[in-house]
């Protein structure tokens, strides 16, 4: 019996390891050299039907057509997760004439089987290392199952909270979303899956918040704001890229040459491939710059698009267009040839098929579990908490969880890893009775019928429970279709019924902490004067409830930071930080003032503010040397303490502002931030070093400029910092 137990133990080890996938990436030197060989010996066998397959992504589901994996018609599938599933299509493979891997893509945007905070929330914890394991684990469950591309990171810039995708990014601050950027490349593909960055570009500023919609985008602040996570993805190794569905400037992003070949492969040298996003050729008939597909599929192709995701136009198209001599034979070579190279690059031809034994195994590990709750932990913000009301205080003997959001229903954005692994996610109530003291009564009512909050399931109840407990807890906020792609919205207030319960539990006269689980920065300001505490979360994945419930009873002290500024008002969008100053600003509100007559100016919870149960004090900002050469860096330094009892995390940071250049430059912009750690009474000094080359801005003409002269530098909590020093900025 015992033997039996440990071969099976062994045997267990084994199957993980063959499934285990090694970190993927861009192979250097002699071995790249080698793969080009390998590439153009593989080029030069295939037939033109052939070449085109290689481009052609078709997902699982109605009309996917194994026959087109046999004839070797078909160079990568998507959304497949099922491991048996990806064997059979791995295993067409082998009865085809060049036997070419296929690359097996998935949007695994926030996990694959755990599920770690969206995109947002893991933005909200400041701590790149933590998200760059998030990526890690979903790389490595992933890939256990067979995946080998992931749709994601998306690193598309937005200001506007009315578009449903904000969730998938990492909020409004070029420099954050850049770390962040780069933090999840490194862990997808450390994790054994290509990163596929999206999407290029500018699909985060669609007029009016509206999905899919045209964005103009002056070179400017393309340069400055929506192009820098890009590059900040592929200098970190992300080995494709997808185009994006919009206009940009009006030249729809998937047709677009400036972009996809001058200034990607030109510029920047990028040697993997683009895909086109879901049906984004064809639907450039819809933009109206193709009379059919066949044109499109040309017109797309020749921009620099290598693979037609699900859209059915390169497989139908391009052979005929090659043959007919509008698709130079050169030009659809190129493609196959970066698909072919990231497929080398990936180690495909010599990975074995998938494990199918061994893949449940690898799903929600302990370790990832760890990694889910710390990240989990780190990204909640307490926005508001009047007279101390969280932590919950000994005094409190009985909580009331109202709202159907603190059950999880379905915590999945995409991805289902059917049946694979345990999905544990733990009812908040639970999770809170689990942490709170045994003498403490957790009641819970759920008052709507579904997540979505639509619908009262039973209102009375809910408002009878409340009146019954020392404390309410409603978890409210966004679910079901309000969130994501396709989820514009022009309200953003909760959605469905909530306002009206969460007034209701208020009336009560219990004090109400609102636990918020959305996909964007909600309009809070009912809230933020009638509720005790408010607590944010970017829907915290598998771990969530149980990181929420560690920081309502005190085990953990809040330490997320807002990636992205709380509107006070629809109509201020849109609203961030890093503006630049106006000729007429804000002074003492009156008429001919940079103004609004009806609403302040301000966010209501700004970039990077968030409360503690801690307090933290800034002393003797300082730097090293008072002028600095624009070749070389400052040395910046500040004594940062945690003024309160309980030990806590902060974020320190930085923020300049070159109040005279060239240029116009915003009142503010982040430049460092480090996530510290003190325990109460500890006094640390943190260092920053910020290069002079990193002040610069690009002009009209996207030409990067850097001007001598003042810069201010402010530390703090949040970027209404207000330690602050300065240096000369001085020609080399
Ligand atoms: C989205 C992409 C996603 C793709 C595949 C599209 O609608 O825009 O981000 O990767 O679908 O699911």
């Amino acid at each position: 019996m015992f033997l039996r137990l440990v071969a099976a133990l062994l045997f267990c080890g084994f199957a993980s390891l063959a499934n285990a996938q090694q970190a993927v990436g861009w192979k250097t030197g002699r071995e790249a050299a080698a793969i080009e060989r390998k590439v153009d010996a593989l080029l030069g066998k295939m037939t033109l039907e052939e070449k085109v397959g290689q481009l052609h992504l078709s997902g699982r589901g109605e009309g996917f057509d194994i026959e087109q994996v046999r004839n070797g018609r078909m160079g990568a599938v998507m959304n497949f997760v099922v491991p048996a599933e990806i064997r059979q299509v791995q295993e067409a493979v082998r009865q085809t004439r060049l036997k070419i891997p296929l690359i097996i893509g998935l949007d695994a945007v926030h996990g694959f089987s755990t599920y770690f905070p969206l995109p947002l929330g893991q933005a909200a914890s400041w701590n790149p290392q933590l998200i760059e394991q998030a990526a890690y684990w979903t790389g490595r469950e992933a890939s256990a199952a067979g995946v080998n591309w992931t749709f994601a990171p998306m690193v598309d810039m937005s200001r506007d909270p009315r578009w449903g995708r904000v969730l998938e990014g990492a909020g409004e601050d070029v420099h954050l979303a850049s770390i962040v950027a780069a933090a999840r490349t490194r862990g997808y593909q450390r994790g054994g899956v290509a990163a596929s960055v999206k999407h290029f570009v500018g699909y985060g500023a669609g007029e009016a918040g509206r999905d899919y919609n045209s964005t103009w985008i002056p070179l400017s602040q393309l340069h400055d704001l929506h192009l820098p996570p890009f590059k900040a993805a592929f200098e970190a190794g992300a080995m494709t890229a997808m185009a994006a569905f919009n206009a940009l400037n009006g030249m729809p992003a998937t047709a677009h040459r400036g972009m996809l070949t001058d200034l990607l492969r030109g510029q920047w040298g990028f040697r993997g491939f683009v895909t086109s996003d879901f049906g984004s050729i064809t639907e450039l008939r819809l933009h109206g710059i193709a009379k059919d597909d066949a044109e499109a599929a040309r017109k797309a192709l020749l921009a620099g698009i290598d693979m037609d995701m699900m859209g059915d136009v390169f497989h139908k198209h391009l052979a005929g267009e090659v043959k007919a001599g509008r698709v130079p034979m050169k030009a659809l070579d190129e493609a196959v040839r970066r698909v072919l190279r990231v497929k080398f690059h990936l180690g495909l031809f010599e990975r074995p098929d998938v494990d199918v034994a061994a893949a449940p195994a690898l799903m929600q590990t302990q370790e990832a579990r760890d990694v889910a709750r710390q990240i989990a932990r780190e990204g909640v913000i307490l926005l508001k908490n009047e007279r101390e009301t969280l932590p919950i205080a000994s005094a409190v003997k009985s909580v009331a969880v109202i709202g159907a959001m603190a059950v999880p229903e379905d915590e999945r954005v995409w991805t289902d890893p059917a049946g694979l692994g345990r999905r544990v996610v733990q009812p908040l109530p639970d999770a809170l009775r689990e942490q709170l003291p045994a003498d403490v009564a957790v009641t819970y009512e759920p008052a709507f019928t579904k997540n979505c909050g639509t619908v009262f399931k039973d209102k009375d109840a809910a408002l009878r429970a409340a009146a019954a407990a020392d404390l309410v807890v409603a978890m409210l906020g966004e679910d079901c279709e309000f969130m994501g792609e396709g989820a514009s919205r022009t309200d953003l207030g909760l959605p469905g019924v909530q306002q009206e319960l969460l007034e209701a539990l208020v009336a009560t006269g219990k004090p109400v902490v609102l636990v918020l689980a959305t996909g964007r920065p909600l309009v809070l300001s009912w809230a933020d004067k009638h509720v005790a505490a408010i607590v944010q979360t970017f829907h915290g994945g598998t771990e969530g409830r149980a990181a929420i419930a560690d920081v309502l009873a005190g085990k953990v002290n809040p330490s997320g930071r807002v990636p992205m500024s709380f509107p006070r008002s629809v109509g201020q969008i849109p609203v961030y930080y890093d503006q630049l100053p106006t000729g007429r600003p804000q002074k003492i509100r009156q008429r001919y003032e940079s103004i609004y007559m009806d609403e302040a100016n301000e966010a209501l919870y700004p970039f990077g503010f968030g409360l503690s149960y801690s307090r933290f004090g800034y002393a003797n900002p300082r730097v090293e040397r008072e002028r600095v050469a624009l070749n070389a860096a400052a040395e910046i330094a500040v004594d940062v303490t945690n003024q309160g009892t309980r030990d806590g995390q902060e974020v320190v940071q930085l923020y300049v502002r070159q109040p005279v250049a060239s240029r116009s430059r915003p009142l503010r912009q982040l430049k460092g931030f480090e996530k510290i750690f003190l325990k109460a009474g500890e006094t640390r000094t943190v260092r920053f070093r910020l290069e002079g080359r990193a002040l610069g801005v690009h002009d009209d003409a996207g030409r990067y400029q850097l001007d001598p002269g003042m810069v201010e530098v402010y530390l703090g909590g949040s970027s209404q910092a207000q330690a602050n020093t300065r240096f000369e900025l001085t020609k080399p």
